[in-house]
């Protein structure tokens, strides 16, 4: 009730005294609750060229109210709790819904499936390193995927309703053999407990 998880790109640099969040609606811009964020912490190895960990979590400076419209996700149990590949996930976001496309207001959802990592490698392999604490998801004839605008937000297992993935990055949006690019919520989960832990 009192953090929530991003990506380090979406607060690179940014002093907590800047931020909002919204919690409690699928407006972009109305409704819910907003909540000052009390401080921010970004992966320290994070990397803007390689995007290599693109984790950060915000404290809040007043817990939140969970109820029908605001919870919790789960996360997995254990750095090797991954999700297999196949996988069905949701992402969710306001993000544009094509690349240099509009941004909607009502929250959207695509499904996604998990890719084989290696598979996810070769795609990117002349663009692009997709290192081992990173996730792909993406359908197999392209079409739905995370875009510009979503970074930071949820790929969660559609079955177990755990966040496996935080929106990182990808090579436009919904192209064929160029899945969307995660954080690895599994990878990093030691790194995500000491940020909550952490006063
Ligand atoms: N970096 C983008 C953002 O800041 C997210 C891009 C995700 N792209 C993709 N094809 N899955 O919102």
């Amino acid at each position: 009730k009192d953090h929530i998880l991003t990506a380090a790109h979406c607060v690179d640099g940014l002093s907590a005294n800047r931020l909002r969040i919204r919690a409690g609606s699928n407006q972009h811009g109305s409704g819910g609750k907003l909540v000052k964020v009390a401080k921010v912490t970004q992966h320290s190895e994070y990397d803007a060229k390689t995007i290599k960990n693109d984790i950060a979590v915000l404290k809040l400076v007043s817990s939140l109210d969970f109820g029908p419209t605001i919870s919790a996700v789960e996360l997995p149990s254990s750095a090797d709790d991954t999700p297999q590949v196949g996988t069905r996930c949701s992402v969710t976001g306001w993000g544009s819904t094509s690349a240099g496309g509009s941004t909607p207001s009502n929250l959207l959802v695509a499904y996604v499936d998990i890719v084989d990592h290696k598979k996810c490698v070769e795609e990117y392999a002349d663009r692009h390193e997709v290192d081992d604490s990173m996730i792909c998801a993406g359908v197999k004839f392209g079409g739905k995927d995370a875009c510009q605008g979503d970074s930071g937000g949820p790929l969660v297992d559609a079955s177990s309703k755990k966040q496996v993935g935080v929106v990182s990055w990808g090579f436009g949006c919904g192209q064929h053999n160029q899945d969307g690019v995660y954080a690895s919520t599994a990878a990093y989960l030691d790194w995500i407990q000491g940020a909550v832990l952490a006063v």
